[in-house]
């Protein structure tokens, strides 16, 4: 790798005020005042080793994207010289980035080289019912070698990704993500340059080899199967060039199976605009970022670390219940190499991002939902009011209605809670508004989510996205008509 560590400093020149008076009277200490962040660029490479694959249009018309997805094993270089047989999309880890505009028609033709079924889901994308890859509910299982083409209208701007909806904790944890931007070309934008950023994790053994999706047992089952390897963009521990005060845009994805993630960047490093649904009402400072599995969030990234420095951005353990931070410390995932060139200064990013309207819950219909985990014998089986998703009869709602759901855990771990197909707003206070489809549900609390359904008819999936647990009953859908 050839780096140099000192691009960007000629360019910079600081300007220098000397002697100024301050307010009081006395002279001011020797002062360099900051040049623009609108001065300078990225460093030169700032994400090479970030960079995600895009796939090939094949349709002519610039509102259409046409796209071939394979699902296949492939060796992929995790890092360099390290190399792990993983399932990919097209080949590569994270598949391939899409990248869209709101109103664009996105065509997949897919293709299932594993030596299993699979569907895809298109998580938080508003697609139509047939189109949203619940297996034995909106279609059937596409086998080895079998196809399938998906085709919906992307009809928000956010970020979003998409991944398989059978055997979900194996599939996923073996590599099958990718992510999906949309942007808006209405919307307020020079948040900064974008990167897209897919955290994860995978299990691997002695051996290298990636382990068994049933590794762990019961235990698995019941904690969450965590990888021992965590990866930003399939990576191991990349390295990301910044500019000390030049901000970036981030738009995360917490593709994981089961690992909760927390950053703490530095002090206010991160404003949060945007996360599930797109942007939130209004800009966010946070001295924590926390992303639960399925969650997204779009942070505006201003660089606080010392030029020529490298400043690891580290996992930190999260008490998400029973036993998941015992003998944990925090971990390196991504180097960030701030380059030896002067601060800049960035205005900071505060107040109204969108307009959102809460939603009216006057005349909402209520359901109560608690999430719940049995232990008979050996075996673990989870539910949503104590029924695991195979017993479970569906819930009603008509088009044009809306539901607020009381969801509530008692249990000994957390649950990211996820509904397909419609956003909500969760309606306890001391949250920003905003548009949301994966939300954490704390060991012993109750959220309430405001749901308004739209006019797209069928049959949809709610779950928790711990993997693991989704894949032990904690499942259920709903009939709306
Ligand atoms: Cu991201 Cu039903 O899932
Ligand atoms: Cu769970």
């Amino acid at each position: 790798m050839s780096r140099s560590r000192r691009a960007g400093r000629a360019g910079a020149a600081a300007l220098l005020a000397l002697g100024t008076l301050a307010a009081g009277g006395w002279p001011a200490a020797t002062q360099v005042a900051p040049q623009p962040a609108s001065a300078v660029s990225q460093p030169e490479g700032w994400d090479d080793e970030l960079r995600l694959v895009e796939p090939v249009d094949l349709h002519p018309a610039p509102d259409v994207i046409e796209i071939e997805l394979e699902a296949r094993v492939t060796e992929v270089e995790i890092a360099p010289g390290r190399t792990i047989e993983a399932w990919t999309y097209n080949g590569t880890l994270p598949g391939p980035f899409i990248r869209a505009r709101v109103g664009d028609t996105l065509i997949v033709h897919f293709r299932n080289a594993l030596p299993e079924a699979t569907t895809i889901h298109w998580h938080g994308v508003r697609v139509p019912n047939e189109m949203d890859g619940a297996p034995g509910l909106t279609q059937a299982l596409i086998e080895p070698g079998g196809t399938f083409r998906y085709e919906f209208v992307l009809r928000d701007a956010g970020t979003f990704w998409y991944h398989p909806h059978h055997s979900s904790s194996n599939q996923v944890g073996r590599g099958l993500y990718g992510p999906i931007v949309v942007s808006d070309p209405d919307e307020p934008a020079g948040f900064g340059d974008e990167l897209m950023l897919v955290l994860s994790d995978i299990s691997l053994d002695a051996d290298g080899a990636v382990a068994a999706g049933d590794s762990g047992g019961s235990f698995g089952d019941l904690f969450g199967r965590e990888g021992n390897v965590m990866l930003v963009n399939g990576r191991v521990r990349p390295t990301l060039r910044v500019h000390a005060g030049k901000p970036q845009r981030w738009r995360m994805v917490n593709a994981a199976r089961a690992r909760y993630f927390s950053l703490r960047p530095g002090r206010d490093a991160f404003v949060r605009i945007g996360g599930d649904g797109g942007l939130i009402a209004r800009a966010e400072p946070l001295a924590v970022l926390d992303l639960v599995p399925g969650e997204r969030a779009d942070v505006v990234f201003t660089p606080p670390f010392p030029p020529g420095s490298v400043v690891p951005l580290r996992w930190r353990p999260v008490d998400r219940g029973y036993g998941t931070v015992f003998g944990r410390s925090a971990e390196p995932i991504l180097d960030i190499e701030t380059v030896d060139a002067p601060a800049v200064q960035a205005p900071r990013v505060e107040g109204e991002l969108r307009a959102i309207a809460r939603v009216d819950i006057d005349h909402a219909v209520h359901h109560t939902l608690d999430l719940t985990i049995d232990r008979a014998d050996e075996r673990v089986e989870m539910g949503i009011n104590g029924v695991p998703y195979w017993d479970a009869e569906p819930l009603h709602a008509r088009i044009g209605e809306t539901h607020v759901w009381t969801v509530t855990n008692d249990s000994t771990f957390d649950h990211p809670f996820h509904l397909h197909g419609f956003f909500f707003q969760v309606l306890d206070a001391g949250r920003v508004l905003e548009w949301k489809d994966t939300v954490n549900v704390p060991v012993g609390s109750s959220l309430r989510l405001a749901i308004p359904f739209d006019e797209r008819p069928g049959m949809w999936m709610y779950h928790c996205h711990i993997l693991d647990h989704a894949d032990v009953g904690m499942m259920g859908h709903l009939h709306v008509e």
